[in-house]
Order: C-alpha cells, then structure tokens, then sequence
C-alpha cells in the first residue's frame, strides 16, 4: 500500500490501532482533548477554511464580481497569511510535536515520518501557488488583459492543493488526536 501523499487514501492497519480504540465520534466533548487537542482541530480547520476561500475569492474574480484592485487587496493579505501560517505550522510540528509523539508511541513512528514527508511534498505544492499568485498579481497591477487567465490557473493550482492538504490534516488528526485522547496532553508536551 503506497503511503505517500496524493497516492494513499488513509492510514493501514498497523497505524489504526489507537484509531480503532478512538474514533473520530468520540473525539468532541472528550475529556482528554484538552487543549492542545484542540487547538489542532482548530488550526486545521482554519487551514481547510482558508484555502476555500481563496478560490472561492478567485472563482468571483473570473466570473466578473469583483474588480481587479478590490481582489487583489482582499487577496493578496491573506494568500500571504496562510502560506506563512502554514509553514509555521510544519516547522513547530516537524522539529517538536512529531519527535514528542514518536517517542511516546513508539509503534506509530512510520507514520509520522511519512507526515513528515507530507509536509515536504506540500511545501512543493506551495511553490507552485506563490508563483501562481505571483503572476496574478503581476496581471491584476499591470497586466489586464491576462488577468483571467492567470486567475484560472490560480483557482487551478488551489483546487490540486486542496485534496493534497485535505488528507494530510485528516490523517494527521487520525493519527495524534486517538495519542492525546490515550496519554491525556499533559503528557505528551
Ligand atoms: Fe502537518
Ligand atoms: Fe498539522
């Protein structure tokens, strides 16, 4: 079963065990979430959020609803937000949570290395949606006449992102929110 990102539809078996104990119906109003729990599900959330949003931002610029300097000042702050926010995320967990969580759980470390990969392959993906925004910028100050175009391929480069970001947070949830609901947070700063 490939595990990479883009080719694996959930975690096998072997990375289910405290899944299978801790299931996602149980997650809300448990007690161990705690905190750190939940700011987790809240950060994603606001992840998956945003990124909808930006295309549903971009899909009104194609559509004609809304003028090139009124998008592109709604815009730009906020594609520059997420992309900030998000590697930061990455960062706090690749050089402090995921060592944590292995260390505590030692059976599940091949699923956080792969995480830990998830982030390589999304980092890449980012890439290509700065230098999408980028050039929409370029067209909305100075270019008119490509401004369509260059949102297309905006909303085109969001909507490959979104299934990419889409299971990498799903998965990670399944994989450290069962850890914390078990160990209770307080162990496992
Ligand atoms: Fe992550
Ligand atoms: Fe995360």
């Amino acid at each position: 079963m490939p595990l990479e990102l883009g080719l694996r539809s959930g975690w096998p078996d072997s990375l289910r065990f405290l899944l299978q104990r801790y299931p996602r119906a149980i997650w809300p109003g448990h007690r161990n979430l705690g905190q750190l729990g939940q700011f987790w599900l809240q950060r994603h959330q606001m992840f998956k959020e945003l990124a909808q949003m930006l295309l549903a931002g971009t899909q009104e610029l194609i559509a004609g609803r809304l003028d090139a300097a009124t998008f592109n000042g709604w815009f730009a702050p906020r594609f520059a937000f997420f992309v900030q926010e998000l590697q930061g995320h990455h960062q706090i967990e690749d050089q402090h949570y995921f060592p944590v969580f292995m260390r505590a759980e030692p059976k599940l470390r091949l699923g956080f290395e792969v995480l830990e990969q998830d982030h390589d392959t999304i980092h890449a993906a980012l890439d290509n949606l700065v230098a999408a925004s980028e050039a929409l910028v370029r067209a909305l100050v100075a270019e008119p006449a490509m401004v369509t175009a260059r949102a297309e391929a905006m909303a085109a480069a969001i909507e490959r992102f979104l299934p990419l970001l889409g299971r990498h947070l799903e998965d990670e949830e399944d994989l450290l929110i069962p850890l914390i609901l078990e160990r209770g947070d307080a162990t496992i700063r």
